[in-house]
């Protein structure tokens, strides 16, 4: 049996309906969207566009926006073809598995789990930090040595250890809790741009494009991987700054491919699911944009803070108050983004076990909750230990690196899958294929390589594990193996309930 087996899209949704493997179907294109801008809407917007802003594109990060918006909204409809198509738990795994090949769907879902797993960690350490500023400026202190930053980051270890619990018991509840915290970020993200408009001083968007400067020398591991593979001198600020920032603040979209993976969970996939997916990436694009206009005009880009928190803007334009409003509409913003990314990563690990490329048996749905229990608590107890033991600031990069190549795998499995299967029912299609496909294609690849060595060299140590797991495990006991009678496997029969 060769590794580039496919699994036949008749297949994929049989499987899905086995009583054993079955999640509840309860959502509908609301709780899609608002799932979707509960986790998009986060760390990205509230600290990163200032620092896109300050050090790489100055006013022009509205540019940067665009661009990414373009890669994002490109790679979304490839998503919502898929989704509408082959509505089953597992997103870009499941789409990969009935086009690419097992090998390929393999390395997307372990793509896929670097992207939700070290997501949820990096956003919960700035959930963390925020709580800080927040307790701050209520005159509370958190002690150092057990707060953001430190060797052990118990509010983060503790979010997610509540999150995790409120995910096992249902998604239905889950979404009920998000959807209070989304509508107050959502209030807060308004609040901003509202609030900033009567700040802005027009003087500061001038220049818009600052001219293009040398960057202080950086070691080959920092360097973009094409500059150094070109030799290019590094540089920030003017077109390629633009570029350099739409590469950073590309982490303010991921999350709305999430929305895919509860696929299984939606009441009518495909009408549902392309709403949920474009609209919510819709509604994201208009409030970033608004607000980096805002910010920018707010406060000279050479002075926004190099974290370039929002509230710190507030604070430089003498509004303390509105800091504070702010930095607790952060703590509340990045909770959801945190559970949602959970949640994805649960349902990716869910997929992988159905079709028995991990052990079955942890992939069974508790009858009560109607979730995959088992997955839900191990992910939940990795994340949170990710989380409060990694040092800050080291895995962003490879959050975005993780997520462009799935994006980039998706985007091409498009076309081959039209090719392949041009009888399979389509609700939703990408218009003018293959163009817009490759064009997706083209533009991820291009942004993964404007990522520094370092990050491509972590990368391929992970897809290294994730080949070593996959030959040594799951391509001799994968379904497509040929295994009728999982019972001599000692995994659990698919049959009896
Ligand atoms: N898009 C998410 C954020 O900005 C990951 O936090």
């Amino acid at each position: 049996m060769s590794v580039m087996r496919t699994k036949s899209i008749e297949q994929t949704i049989r499987e899905g309906d086995e009583p054993e493997y079955q999640l509840k179907k309860k959502l509908t294109a609301l709780d899609l969207t608002v799932f979707g801008v509960g986790v998009v809407i986060g760390a990205g917007i509230f600290t990163v566009a200032g620092r896109a802003a300050n050090q790489v594109a100055g006013p022009a990060v509205i540019l940067s926006f665009i661009i990414a918006a373009l890669c994002c909204g490109l790679a979304a409809l490839c998503y919502a073809e898929f989704a509408s198509a082959i509505p089953v738990s597992g997103s870009a795994y499941t789409f990969s598995y009935a086009s690419l090949g097992e090998i390929v769907a393999w390395i997307i879902g372990w793509d896929l789990l670097l992207e939700l797993l070290l997501g949820a960690s990096v956003v919960a350490q700035g959930w963390s930090a925020y709580l800080g500023i927040f307790l701050d400026h209520l005159g509370i202190t958190i002690p150092e040595s057990i707060g953001y930053g430190s060797s052990f980051d118990l509010p983060a270890f503790l979010l997610v250890a509540v999150l995790t619990v409120l995910v096992s018991v249902g998604i239905k509840e889950s979404m009920r809790v998000n959807m209070a915290l989304v509508a107050l970020k959502v209030f807060i993200v308004l609040f901003v741009i509202f609030a900033g408009i009567g700040y802005i001083n027009r003087d500061n968007y001038s220049p818009f494009i600052p001219p293009a400067q040398a960057s202080e020398s950086k070691s080959t591991m920092e360097s973009p991987l094409i500059e150094w593979a070109l030799g290019y001198t590094p540089s920030h600020f003017g077109a390629l700054g633009i570029m350099a920032g739409a590469s950073l603040v590309f982490f303010a979209y991921i999350g709305f491919d999430v929305v895919a993976t509860t696929a299984e969970e939606a009441k009518n996939p495909a009408r549902d699911l392309p709403r949920g997916i474009i609209g919510s990436l819709i509604i994201c694009t208009i409030l970033y944009c608004a607000t980096a206009l805002v910010l920018t005009g707010m406060v000279k880009y050479t002075e926004l803070e190099a974290a370039g928190s929002l509230a710190g803007a507030f604070e430089q334009v003498g509004r303390p108050g509105y800091a504070t409003l702010i930095s607790a509409g952060a703590v509340a913003g990045l909770t959801t983004v945190v559970m949602t990314l959970i949640i994805g990563a649960s349902r990716v690990v869910f997929a992988m076990s159905r079709d028995w490329l991990l052990p079955a048996s942890i992939g069974k749905v508790n009858p009560k909750t109607g979730t995959p229990l088992k997955i839900t608590v191990a992910l939940g107890t990795l994340i949170a230990l990710t989380a409060a033991l990694t040092p800050v600031g080291k895995l962003e990069y490879m959050i975005n690196i993780g997520t462009l190549s799935a994006f980039f795998l998706v985007s091409i499995a498009v076309p081959v899958l039209r090719k392949r299967r041009p009888d399979f029912h389509r609700p939703f299609k990408v218009p003018f294929s293959p163009f817009l496909p490759w064009l997706s294609a083209a533009i991820c690849g291009y942004l993964m390589l404007t990522l520094p060595v370092e990050t491509w060299l972590r990368f391929l140590i992970w897809l290294a594990l994730g080949f070593l797991i996959y030959f040594l495990y799951s391509y001799k006991n994968s379904r497509l193996a040929g295994r009728t009678d999982p019972q001599d496997s000692g995994l659990p029969s698919m049959t009896s309930t």
